[in-house]
């Protein structure tokens, strides 16, 4: 019947108004129910779409009144808006959740953001993000879940599920955007918009997969990227766009140009004009044009001109209309209007954020075990600029988050300690520049304190879209400040709270401990307090690399198996990295029994179980994540040194055994595509790789 009702009504449609449906267009900034009129001067109520910026269900309800009443057949507009990590309860950017290894709770607060959004009058997202990205000086790793293919496609599928529930016309579920369609983060030395030299088999191996993933869990749309593929601009590149996603894998959704995408093929020199650059793209495969306003300037012309057929515009529209039908927009298009305070920050919300900052958060060094703190610490110096921070420590993308919603490091100290120690608070410095003079107040702080807790970092606007630097280490007045606090001897915790992995140069040496919080949210203080406190037990794992310096980059676990490979590599410094992908520690200790595999020996159609029996033989409890790795060290191409195929976070308590199970598919584990995506399974020896052991078995036909 939704099939019917869009045939129904795509024939009920002149040209015109078709076209008006590729068309996504946006309102200012500060719109409101007060401006309405002002507002939508010039927009007509035909539109595909709009960006949706106000936080107001009054607001979307008198734009959807006008697109349902004052239009001739009443088609309602969809609202789309950025909510990258969260709505208005902001949570941790999503590099930070991929380090809690913990994908029920990443689906948990992508249904929080899902429910806040449509709330407010929003029905769409630009999110997830899942372009795999191992360019750390590339602003948008924030964004994204990190080094590796496998993390990617579990993270994605897990928020495609939270924002789309088990069905997209719940009242609280959203439709999801994977972007960016595709390579985007191999832009060459990091430089955002820049082209990328994306191999076929790279492309395949590495970008495809969290893609297909998504797609697979029923992902409503797609954004297309700037970059180009060999040359060809992945917002006009048929192969992708069309042979892959729509006839490969059969995607009946639409794809959405990412802001400019199309207008951009003008610079990057493969359209002549506008009028071109819409032929292109939209013969290639995108059918929304996001703001460049290209489509309806020409879509009629280009139809008049037999360039592009009916049809053609018909498949867009129809792809467009569909979602709308999914989404129940036709028979529900006005949202309840609930008072802010019955949308936002519900506690079963606050809850999912303050967990998700505290399973993110990474213990990178803990020498001599000075974390948690002893209970004869009865002064703690709590200094640096991140200390009273809110903005920063929300993140890029902070969607409708508001700074003053954020709770303070130096709140989350205070809280935690009101009864064991005083808190002896400096800012030390600012994030960047020369000044030193607030050097003296920190030194006398942790002069009279027992151990020093130094919280820098990141500026939000430096991560992000259009954010890439050239080095990804510190400015140099952190650094200064750090050194002078080390002179008084004592004990120094640093906090880093960034967007991005971090050179951590002699931040790490004179570091005692260092916790890696990411940009928490709004919720980071009291986990950070508790996990300094000992009350809660650090779990967190990289989900990307810590380069030891920038011109290591590119560096990931995952790198293909070198020529001379005890010999490459640079003569200047280490060929390792400061902290691989995986790197995280925990106040308890888990020992790892022996591995046992059910043969050593399957055939391509029977499954391999390979179990492990972890103990945690401190006493406390914490959680534990095992990572299960695959080499296949001969094949018919060079494979990469060890591949993710499995993950499993579970808590242990004090003493307790547990046993990780990984169930090896030889299609799904062992396999491998070529430069056209085909896949290929190829009898020898492969390796498991589970922390320091490696097991043999053998694939035979
Ligand atoms: O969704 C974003 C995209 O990631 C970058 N350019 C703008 C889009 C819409 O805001």
């Amino acid at each position: 019947p939704l099939e019917k009702r869009v045939e129904d009504l795509l024939q009920r449609m002149t040209l015109e108004e078709k076209i008006l449906q590729t068309n996504q267009w946006t309102y200012g900034k500060n719109a409101n129910e007060n401006n309405i009129e002002s507002i939508q001067k010039g927009v007509r109520p035909e539109i595909g779409s709009l960006i949706y910026r106000s936080i107001s269900p009054v607001y979307r309800n008198q734009i959807m009144r006008k697109a349902m009443e004052d239009s001739r057949l009443g088609i309602p507009i969809l609202m789309g808006f950025d909510v990258i990590h969260g709505y208005r309860t902001i949570y941790p950017i999503p590099l930070a959740q991929a380090c809690s290894w913990n994908q029920e709770l990443v689906k948990k607060a992508a249904a929080v953001a899902a429910k806040e959004s449509r709330l407010s009058g929003v029905d769409w997202t630009f999110s997830p993000m899942v372009d795999v990205a191992r360019d750390p000086r590339w602003g948008r790793v924030a964004e994204g879940y990190g080094e590796d293919p496998y993390a990617n496609s579990v993270f994605c599928v897990a928020t495609v599920n939270g924002y789309q529930g088990k069905n997209l016309s719940d009242p609280f579920s959203i439709a999801a955007c994977l972007k960016h369609y595709i390579g985007y983060s191999l832009s060459e030395g990091g430089r955002d918009y820049h082209s990328s030299d994306v191999s076929a088999q790279t492309l395949w191996e590495t970008f495809m997969p969290p893609f297909h993933a998504g797609v697979k869990a029923g992902a409503a749309t797609l954004m297309s990227a700037f970059n180009d593929i060999s040359g060809v601009p992945a917002s006009a590149n048929h192969y992708t766009l069309t042979e892959v996603l729509k006839e490969r894998w059969k995607h009946d959704g639409f794809v959405v140009s990412d802001w400019g995408s199309i207008e951009n093929l003008i610079p990057q020199g493969v359209a002549k004009d506008r009028k071109e650059a819409t032929l292109k793209s939209f013969l290639a495969g995108v059918e929304m044009d996001m703001v460049d306003n290209v489509y309806v300037e020409n879509l009629a012309q280009l139809v008049k001109e037999k360039k592009i057929p009916e049809s053609k515009i018909d498949d867009a529209v129809r792809r467009i209309l569909r979602l709308k039908f999914r989404l129940g927009l036709f028979d529900n298009p006005y949202v309840q209007e609930l008072s802010e305070k019955d949308r936002y920050y519900q506690p079963e919300s606050m809850a999912v954020a303050q967990q998700l900052a505290e399973e993110s958060m990474v213990l990178l060094k803990n020498s001599n075990q000075i974390l948690p703190l002893s209970s004869d610490v009865k002064q703690i110096a709590l200094i640096g600029p991140m200390v009273k921070d809110q903005i920063n420590m929300m993140g890029s993308w902070e969607g409708q988050g508001i700074e003053s919603s954020v709770e303070t490091i130096f709140e989350g100290f205070t809280k935690e300690f009101s009864s064991k120690a005083v808190i002896n608070y400096a800012k030390g410095c600012e994030f960047d520049g020369t000044d030193e003079k607030g050097f003296a107040e920190a030194v006398a702080m942790a002069q009279k304190s027992d151990v020093v807790v130094l919280c820098m970092g990141e500026m939000k606007k430096w991560s992000g879209e259009n954010t890439s630097r050239s080095s990804i280490g510190l400015p140099m007045i952190q650094h200064k400040l750090l050194a002078e606090l080390k002179k008084t001897g004592k004990k120094i915790i640093l906090v880093l709270s960034n967007g991005r992995p971090l050179e951590l140069g002699d931040l790490e040496s004179l570091s005692d401990a260092i916790i890696e919080i990411w940009q928490p949210g709004i919720a980071g203080g009291t986990p950070l307090a508790g996990i300094v406190s000992g009350r809660l037990n650090p779990s967190g794992k990289l989900a990307i690399t810590f380069p030891l310096a920038t011109g290591q980059i590119p560096i990931y676990y995952s790198m293909r198996q070198p020529a001379r490979p005890k010999i490459g590599g640079y003569k200047d410094i280490s060929n390792e990295p400061k902290y691989w992908f995986g790197h995280g520690l925990s106040y308890a200790n888990f020992s790892y029994g022996t591995v046992k595999i059910s043969s050593d020996k399957i055939d391509k159609k029977s499954n391999l179980i390979a179990e492990v029996e972890v103990t945690n033989t401190s006493n406390r409890s914490g959680k534990e994540t095992v990572f299960w790795y695959i080499s296949d060290p001969v094949a018919s191409i060079s494979r990469p040194m060890k591949e993710l195929k499995f993950f499993e976070k579970l808590e242990l308590k004090a003493g307790e055994k547990k046993v990780f199970k990984f169930e090896i598919n030889p299609e799904r584990d062992l396999s491998f595509p070529d430069t056209n995506g085909k896949m290929h399974l190829e009898t020898g020896d492969f390796y498991l790789t589970i922390n320091d052991q490696r097991v043999k078995f053998e694939l035979i036909e």
